[in-house]
């Protein structure tokens, strides 16, 4: 059995994705114009789509089993990793979530929802984890410890991001657009910004 055909069994991938990923690195990390925070669900929309963006284009390395691109880009999906996510997961778990926890009704089914999504995060975070020990020996000029270790935790990793993204936008988006209040999406933004480090529009 080669080394592919044991990443298959591992995965049950069989088929290689035929979708069109974006060759050039733009999907990095962009600074978002201040401007934006005042639709901060818009911004989250946005990182929604660079990180399905960024998942689809791990997703068709691992399937080719491409280390190559992986090191060429090691520092930027390192930054994405463990800044940008970072940031993202706290926006949604100390604003978004109990902003919606308030304001939801009982037939929103909310804490469901929330508590499902909580669990996505705290697996993603021992997955990032575990995937920023292999690109940090990567950027000191290393090879991974084990590679085909390296390639699962990026496959569970992108392809569990695929799924919670998409559940995100089709619950949580929706009830957040529908529940929150003007005062709410105010707060949200600001706080938003603040983490960035961006002074929220009109605010100096
Ligand atoms: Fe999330
Ligand atoms: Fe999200």
């Amino acid at each position: 059995m080669t080394q592919n055909d044991c990443f298959r069994v591992l995965t049950g991938r069989n088929q290689r994705r035929s979708l069109a990923v974006r060759s050039d690195m733009t999907i990095w990390a962009q600074p978002l114009p201040a401007d934006e925070f005042l639709r901060p669900l818009g911004v989250i929309l946005l990182e929604h789509n660079r990180q399905l963006t960024i998942s689809e284009w791990l997703l068709q390395h691992v399937d080719h089993q491409q280390l190559e691109p992986l090191e060429v880009n090691a520092t930027a999906l390192l930054g994405f990793l463990t800044e940008d996510l970072l940031l993202h997961h706290k926006d949604e778990e100390e604003d978004l979530f109990p902003m919606l926890r308030h304001r939801c009704k009982p037939e929103d089914g909310i804490e469901g929802v929330l508590a499902e999504l909580n669990r996505d995060h705290a697996t993603e975070g021992f997955l990032v984890r575990d995937i920023a020990v292999d690109l940090r020996k990567i950027i000191e000029g290393k090879k991974p410890e084990a590679t085909a270790r390296f390639f699962h935790s990026l496959y569970i990793f992108a392809e569990g991001q695929q799924r919670h993204i998409s559940w995100e936008n089709k619950t949580v988006l929706p009830l957040a657009h529908k529940r929150l209040t003007s005062q709410n999406l105010g707060d949200f933004g600001w706080n938003m910004a603040a983490r960035r480090g961006i002074d929220y529009p009109g605010s100096s």
